[in-house]
């Protein structure tokens, strides 16, 4: 079914693409704009999916230029109210745009999605909701839906870094739908919900890779390494452009070489921060565009998002490894991260401190100290920057 917008160039498009699951495309034709995340060569779509169980789920919503349009349409799927679920794959506003409009339309709503999303999502909706945290390898169980007698039941991975910390991948073992929003998408507006012509979107399939994915090439190894654990794949609904089914094994074993070219024997220095803490992103990101300016690879960590097991991996795999300052009274998980940060450096590593100018911080020396209790090399002297950072202080840490 294809409805027309009210606004031109925008339309919607609802389809079903497995056992009591569909998808609402926003159909975003628009080629000559750039967006929030890089140029549209060729406009984009973005795809939120219903399923129905004996409960019933909506993975994402959308961009919030639909609005006017997507909410009529959604309605017609299906009573707002009957939605139990919303799951959330993560909290960029391409994506997110209409959860307020949904929690207002069923205050009931339970929001399923990262310990991290549900952080950001306070700020974002700024309306009390019910929510679920969930983590690599929880379920949801939606139940048997009773005319197909298909039962949903989802499982997560977390997958941060792909590209925001708070990222999720759902997986149904009813349909073996694997839902990965950005991951795996492309900026690519037809009417086609599927991947039948792989040569018209292998270039955009790349571009949106090289430009959102690559750089966290080790989280997509870890990412890949946990859909492998999956039983079989049938399909994997992207957030953005066609669902992949027809090629799925080739798109998904792009990843992996891509990936794995771009990690291979590679030095790398790590560079942590803490999301949502003071300035350390946006410092993270100004010496991670410094160090990628001497040729050296750059994995950015979110202490906060990243497991044990993954931060371990990449922290102890690393040449080089850059930390903020943390918060001199940490809640129990980050107090858990940084002391498996701690336990990962080795002697062979550079290291170097920064502050993260949160209010609070340890003193950047003593997160000196502590550091080098464990034997490390420092890179450069602690970073101090007095007052709220400015341009400068950022060229600086570049
Ligand atoms: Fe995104
Ligand atoms: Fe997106």
């Amino acid at each position: 079914m294809v409805v027309a917008a009210a606004v031109q160039r925008l339309t919607l498009q609802c389809e079903e693409i497995g056992d009591d699951t569909s998808t609402i495309r926003s159909l975003d034709w628009d080629r000559s704009r750039f967006d929030i995340e890089f140029g549209l060569r060729n406009g984009t779509t973005y795809n939120a999916f219903l399923v129905r169980g004996e409960r019933t789920a909506l993975i994402d919503t959308c961009h919030e230029k639909f609005r006017e349009s997507w909410i009529p349409l959604l309605k017609q799927q299906i009573d707002p109210m009957s939605i139990d679920l919303l799951i959330v794959s993560h909290t960029e506003p391409d994506h997110s745009g209409l959860i307020g409009d949904l929690i207002d339309l069923n205050p009931d709503i339970e929001i399923v999605g990262s310990k991290v999303a549900l952080q950001f999502l306070v700020d974002q909706v700024h309306r009390p909701f019910k929510s679920r945290a969930v983590k690599s390898g929880d379920e949801l169980d939606l139940g048997i839906n009773p005319e197909s007698g298909s039962h949903h039941r989802f499982e997560f991975i977390s997958a941060p870094n792909l590209h925001w910390p708070d990222t999720i991948f759902s997986f149904d073992h009813g349909t073996g739908i694997l839902y990965t929003c950005d991951a795996f998408g492309l900026h690519y507006c037809s009417d086609d919900v599927f991947d039948r012509d792989p040569g018209a979107i292998a270039p955009d399939f790349r571009f949106y890779y090289d430009c959102l994915m690559g750089p966290n090439a080790r989280s997509v190894l870890q990412a890949l390494k946990r859909m492998d654990g999956l039983p079989e794949i049938s399909t994997i609904a992207v957030g953005h452009g066609p669902m992949l089914r027809h090629h799925l094994s080739h798109w998904v074993n792009d990843y992996r070489e891509w990936s794995g070219q771009r990690s291979k024997g590679e030095n790398y220095a790590a560079v942590c921060y803490l999301s949502q803490y003071g300035f350390s992103d946006r410092i993270s990101q100004a010496i991670a565009h410094g160090i990628s300016k001497a040729d050296a690879q750059v994995q950015l960590v979110d202490l906060r998002a990243t497991d044990p097991q993954e931060l371990t991996a990449l922290i102890g795999d690393a040449k080089a490894v850059v930390v903020p300052t943390w918060p001199t009274t940490p809640d129990s998980e980050l107090q858990a991260s940084i002391g498996t940060l701690i336990a990962a450096l080795h002697s062979k590593q550079l290291v170097g401190v920064y502050d993260a100018f949160g209010g609070d911080d340890e003193p950047i020396d003593a997160v000196a100290d502590q550091l080098r209790s464990q034997g490390v090399k420092s890179a450069f002297t602690p970073l101090r920057i007095r007052q709220l950072p400015q341009g400068s202080d950022y060229q600086r840490c570049e």
